[in-house]
């Protein structure tokens, strides 16, 4: 008997909240370069309106469409506005996005909108496949697919030297040596481990259902052995630059290039020990100095 309460009482919160708010959302789909009308369901059973607003809320911000009774300056020749409907002539990409009309009523309806998420459609473009330039056997390899025109977003496909490439490659005998993830939704084809089956001509395809879908052109991938003699090579290069320098060092070293530096620290021994010197040029150094 309690929960029948509980629930009536959350039904009665959810309708009526929508109700203060007005709220509602849908979805319009239309092909580039062609016409839509919006509808701003928001308005009905207010009767006449003490304000009317258009918003839009795109990937470049938000602006208003109609304000304070009038389209603004960036949809004047391109929008017709209805008491029920905005109009909008020829749409193109950069249209994608929220319209919102809110509408404040008298005070017993208040302030209600609606919200349509208006989706322009437009074909894929030819996609580009992204093949790392040097994959190792047994590391990690991430192709990618860039598709940037398509709306609404494109789902892809991989190809292997034509042949399409199952989600899971273990469902295919051409593809069960290969150990790869493939996700359709971002394009992004990832091998783990690369290995030497793997070896092939990769195409990607972007499909959005608005027009043909698109592959790009087939990129080589040719997983390599790690490079055994490219590391030797290097280490005795490494070891023959090390060595000429360490001659370079004690040749210069036994010919007195470093000398100079033995004069200084020896003078303070011919200052304090001057005895040490034969007499004559002891001499000859006391009568220079006086
Ligand atoms: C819409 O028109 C523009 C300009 O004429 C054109 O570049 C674009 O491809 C058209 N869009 C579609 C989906 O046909
Ligand atoms: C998969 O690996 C096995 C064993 O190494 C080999 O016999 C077979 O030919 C490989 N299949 C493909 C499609 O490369």
């Amino acid at each position: 008997m309690a929960e029948t309460w509980c629930w009536l009482w959350v039904l009665f919160c959810v309708a009526s909240w929508s109700l203060v708010s007005g709220q509602t959302k849908e979805e319009i789909q239309v092909p580039e370069n062609q016409s839509v009308n919006l509808p701003c369901k928001a308005k009905a059973g207010v009767g006449t309106p003490s304000r009317l607003e258009w918003k839009f809320q795109g990937s470049s911000g938000t602006a208003f469409v109609y304000y304070e009774g009038q389209l603004t300056e960036s949809y004047k020749n391109r929008a017709d506005f209805h008491p029920n409907e905005l109009y909008l002539k020829s749409v193109t990409r950069k249209d994608t996005g929220q319209y919102t009309c809110q509408v404040v009523g008298d005070i017993n309806s208040g302030l209600r909108e609606n919200t349509i998420d208006l989706v322009v459609q437009v074909p894929p473009s030819k996609p580009k496949a992204h093949v790392p330039s040097s994959v190792t056997i047994g590391n990690r390899a991430v192709l990618t697919c860039l598709e940037t025109d398509g709306s609404p977003r494109p789902t892809f496909k991989w190809y292997r030297n034509d042949i399409l490439m199952p989600v899971d490659p273990k469902t295919n005998t051409l593809f069960k040596n290969s150990s790869y993830t493939l996700d359709s939704s971002t394009g992004v084809l990832t091998f783990e481990p690369a290995t030497s089956f793997d070896v092939g001509d990769y195409a990607c395809e972007a499909d959005n259902s608005i027009g043909a879908s698109q592959k790009s052109e087939a990129v080589h991938l040719e997983p390599s052995e790690v490079n055994v003699g490219g590391i030797v090579a290097a280490v005795v290069l490494l070891l023959i630059v090390f060595g000429l320098a360490a001659f370079g060092i004690w040749f210069a070293y036994s010919r007195g290039f470093f000398s100079k530096r033995r004069d200084t620290s020896s003078k303070k021994v011919i200052y304090s020990q001057p005895s040490s010197r034969s007499d004559g040029e002891f001499k000859q150094t006391s009568s220079f100095l006086v």
